[in-house]
């Protein structure tokens, strides 16, 4: 059993195991980290945390030309569904989806979910994070989110491989508190994302897995387009 973790820049991985893919957050077109384009990357299952438009991304088109199942919270995924894509499934917070190759499971980001327009804002929901399960490996990506205590209890509750921990601030946790939730969480690999793409979340990555290096804790820098083998 094994399991990859692809990192595709901003908040965007995707993990593989067993020739399926499942990615999070398909930011790519116009994701000034990405180095792969919407139609570079393959996908069997889409997660989406939230509408903004940093991590919906590319879900949609991604969806409709690959056929892949997408999975928000519940007014996300109607939305989805509206806009055309074939193959949707609603959750919520704390639902697992048993997918056979996968399960994901829904956990809580305290965060918002809108898509806003010139004219216009739509709030659609909750936004989430995720724990993937594939190939006997766990990732849990947090989405975006503030630090909250949640996350300890789903760092004792599961035995996961990689977390992937916004440190950009402004809009999610910084460089502190991503520490702090990679202390809660105990994964066996930390992984900083949500920095460095737009000037108003610069965070030092390399200091984020000095810091969690001093508490004991592996964490590692992934480049975009960078895969790694989950030990
Ligand atoms: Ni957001
Ligand atoms: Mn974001």
């Amino acid at each position: 059993m094994s399991a990859t973790l692809k990192f595709h820049g901003h908040s965007c991985f995707s993990m593989a195991a067993d020739g399926r893919r499942v990615i999070i957050d398909p930011f790519l077109e116009g994701n000034p980290q990405a180095v792969e384009g919407l139609a570079d990357v393959g996908a069997d299952v889409i997660l989406a945390t939230h509408a903004h438009s940093d991590h919906l991304g590319d879900s949609i088109d991604l969806a409709k030309r690959t056929g892949a199942l997408l999975i928000a919270t519940y007014e996300l995924a109607v939305y989805c569904g509206r806009q055309g894509v074939p193959n949707v499934r609603a959750m919520h917070i704390g639902g697992t989806a048993d997918l056979g190759f996968a399960r994901v499971k829904l956990t809580v980001a305290h965060h918002s979910s809108s898509i806003v327009t010139d004219d216009s804002i739509q709030m659609l929901g909750a936004a989430c994070g995720f724990i993937v399960t594939m190939g006997g490996r766990s990732a849990y990506h947090l989405g975006d989110t503030g630090l909250a205590a949640d996350m300890e209890l789903i760092g004792r509750l599961h035995d996961l491989d990689a977390a992937m921990i916004p440190i950009g601030s402004t809009f999610t946790m910084d460089l502190e508190d991503g520490i702090l939730a990679a202390k809660m969480i105990g994964a066996k690999l930390s992984i900083p994302m949500h920095y460095d793409t737009f000037p108003v979340i610069e965070a030092d990555p390399h200091e984020f897995v000095r810091r969690v290096g001093a508490e004991g804790l592996a964490g590692r820098v992934m480049q975009p387009g960078e895969e790694i083998e989950l030990p």
